[in-house]
């Protein structure tokens, strides 16, 4: 009887270890999946899931405070395709130097674009920049924060002995009252042609910079005169 009784509770014993030990444990993954189960958080790593008023506070980051870093902005209008004494190109002439003062200086850069796309051949471009002078294209995009910068270097090729419309419609697009707008262009032998004085009456509460003038053809063709232009201009004006 005794005997019984021992083998009665040695069977019961096995049976509560077995049940125990299969309750606590997942399913092991189907063989052949080999993807995680990232539905599991691993340990020490936050829960993206938890609230906000749970959530550590944001800081910010070096990139937040990159983006607003600078004070000054470099705007500029330029354009691709056929362009008047150096065929078709890939970068446009103004875009050239813009760069060169935005690497400089270590400005931001605002890309003045139209919503309409260009014509890619002069003489549409010749034709299209007539129009516009009564029906003027829309800016695409906006800058963001205007107010956080006080030094905009303005770039433009020479339309028609004048800045381009579009020009004239980004500066109509802004209060400029207070800071100072310094203009660069490029031109096909016209030089600045007076445009730091149109854009002087269309901002007369901004102060306007000595501008700088360089010929399409060489911002295109001759990169290293036209850096040491931009490197002595910048340096004479104290802008560097
Ligand atoms: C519609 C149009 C009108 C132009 N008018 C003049 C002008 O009056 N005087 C001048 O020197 N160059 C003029 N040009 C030449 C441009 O100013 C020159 O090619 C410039 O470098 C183009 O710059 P981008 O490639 O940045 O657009 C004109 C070009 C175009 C397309």
């Amino acid at each position: 009887m005794r005997k019984l009784l021992s083998l009665l509770l040695c069977a019961c014993l096995l049976l509560t270890v077995t049940a125990c030990s299969g309750g606590g444990t997942t399913e092991s993954p189907a063989s052949g999946s080999s993807h995680p189960d990232t539905t599991q958080q691993p340990e020490n790593e936050p829960d993206e899931s938890a609230s906000p008023s749970e959530a550590e506070p944001e800081q910010p980051t070096d990139e937040d405070e990159a983006a607003s870093d600078s004070n000054i902005l470099v705007a500029y209008f330029s354009l691709t395709g056929e362009q008047y004494e150096v065929g078709v190109i890939e970068k446009g002439n103004t875009e050239i130097v813009a760069e060169m003062i935005a690497d400089a200086t270590g400005a931001d850069t605002f890309k003045i674009e139209s919503t309409e796309e260009y014509p890619t051949t002069y003489d549409g471009l010749l034709d299209i920049s007539r129009k516009e002078e009564d029906d003027p294209p829309e800016i695409a995009g906006t800058v963001d924060n205007m107010d956080g910068y006080d030094t905009i270097f303005l770039g433009y090729p020479i339309w028609w002995g004048d800045t381009p419309t579009i020009i004239k419609v980004f500066l109509q697009s802004y209060d400029f009252s207070g800071k100072t707008i310094i203009p660069f262009c490029t031109h096909g032998g016209s030089g600045l042609a007076g445009t730091d004085r149109t854009i002087g009456e269309l901002c007369p509460d901004a102060t306007i910079g000595e501008g700088l003038a360089i010929r399409g053809s060489t911002a295109q063709n001759d990169r290293d005169s036209t850096q040491e232009s931009v490197a002595e201009w910048l340096k004479d004006n104290g802008y560097i």
